[in-house]
């Protein structure tokens, strides 16, 4: 049986992963693969004490495995854009396929790292950096080729969707259940890549582009983070029905493209609002199939490890059969990807989920009511929390139905600005995520 040679760089939890995987299931990748998988060069700046590199090459500088030229495909799991972009490149332009990880990456320099390797005519596969072993990119680029994608939404954090699942079934507090996940490893080297959503957005943005076939634009994704979300309103969003989630939505409307990762009320019914935990779940929406679910590990060693290995595995037999740029990066060629409009955040019509702390008083709720009729914002539901002992404050939440962010920041402004108003206004998007 042929051999395909394997150059590893990095070999901390993934790469560890990865060794494990190709050890452990060799027959049958071989089978799979139509050839063995050797690892032959592993770049790595230190020792790991967890991989056994019985064997094979180990070089300090990674760039050495770029280099090898009996090395077939690049593996990069070093993480982080600028060492990590080097290396990617140098391997492109030794005319090696590339495997990666690193959302990050292919979300900031995908554009160019794409066009390179067109150039040189090897492929870039990253089913990896987006919700770890869930096979999400296969299922788009293949599985849904015959569909115009609607939209998708998906929780691509396993981080935040454990703090918020906490926060919800014991009621612990932010800060507290994000400490717990650093210590059990879930989180980024850096938390708030986690917490304020930009982990969420490396995926989201790669998503998008595969769903609408367009280029990468990671500067255009409005992105929310969790920090600020309070036992309370997980509280009152389960009595009106609906579980709070930090969901990456992209939307194709007539108007452009919807690109956005922020806390959301969705209904407590949805498959979405089952999914626990460090889970990771990604709904899809095509014009022929209707809705797709896609739920699994988004993180850790072994899923994102089984993810790295299927994308050598087809690359393998590529790389039998002597074929190239079988699958376009982004699910077209390059010069197909259209450039579509992003619409600006503040014009994206959503219903919101709104509570204010208010004064126990005549007059206050036609008040509120009022100034949200001026904007032009119709009201779902209302509920006002009887006050507590010796307190002079009623909480108010107020659903609404969908209005564009620049409506409710002026009825919020207004609101906020009445002398029976204490404090600020919360505001949550609410999507039904039916259509
Ligand atoms: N920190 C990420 C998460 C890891 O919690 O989902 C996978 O990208």
């Amino acid at each position: 049986m042929k051999s395909v040679n394997i150059g590893i760089c990095g070999v901390g939890t993934v790469g560890g992963g990865t060794l494990n995987v190709l050890r452990d299931n060799a027959e049958l990748i071989a089978a799979r693969a139509a050839a063995r998988l050797q690892v032959i060069h592993v770049g790595a700046r230190h020792d790991s004490p967890a991989c056994d590199l019985a064997g094979i090459r180990v070089s300090r500088d990674i760039f050495e495995v770029a280099r090898d030229p009996e090395v077939d495909i690049l593996v990069e799991l070093i993480g982080g854009t600028t060492v990590a972009r080097e290396l990617v490149e140098a391997a492109i332009i030794a005319g090696k396929h590339v495997v990666t990880a690193n959302k990050a990456l292919i979300a900031e320099f995908g554009n160019e790292i794409f066009a390179l390797a067109e150039k040189h005519g090897v492929d870039v596969r990253y089913e990896a950096a987006i919700a770890g072993g869930i096979p999400i990119v296969k299922a788009m680029r293949e599985g849904l080729a015959a569909n115009r994608i609607e939209w998708l939404a998906g929780i691509i954090n396993g981080t935040g969707n454990y703090i918020l699942t906490e926060m919800r079934d014991r009621g612990r507090e932010f800060a507290d259940v994000l400490a717990e996940a650093q210590s059990l490893g879930y989180a980024e080297a850096d938390p708030a890549f986690d917490v304020e959503g930009t982990d969420a957005a490396h995926k989201l943005v790669i998503l998008a582009s595969l769903a609408f076939g367009m280029p990468l634009q990671f500067d255009a994704v409005y992105t929310e983070g969790i920090t600020e979300l309070t036992t309370q309103d997980v509280g009152y969003a389960l009595e009106l029905g609906y579980i709070i989630k930090h969901l990456g939505i992209a939307k194709q409307t007539d108007e452009g493209v919807e690109l956005r990762v922020h806390p959301t009320l969705i209904p407590d019914d949805l498959l979405l609002a089952d999914v626990d935990g460090i889970k990771n779940a990604i709904l899809v929406e095509g014009s022929a199939v209707g809705p797709t679910l896609y739920y699994g590990a988004g993180a850790g060693a072994q899923p994102t490890a089984s993810a790295v290995v299927a994308d050598l595995i087809d690359l393998a037999r590529d790389v039998g059969v002597g074929v190239s740029a079988r699958l376009p990066a982004l699910g077209v060629a390059l010069a197909d990807l259209r450039s579509l409009p992003i619409i600006p955040i503040e014009k994206v019509k959503t219903p919101w989920y709104l509570r204010m702390e208010v004064a126990d008083k005549p007059g206050v709720l036609s008040r509120v009511a009022s100034i949200f009729s001026e904007q032009g914002i119709s009201i779902e539901a209302l509920i006002q929390r009887a006050p507590g002992q010796g307190q002079t404050l009623v909480s108010l939440i107020v659903l609404t139905n969908k209005a564009p962010q620049d409506s409710v920041d002026i009825a919020v402004c207004e609101i906020e600005a009445l002398e029976t108003i204490s404090g600020k206004v919360t505001r949550i998007r609410v999507e039904a995520l039916d259509g």
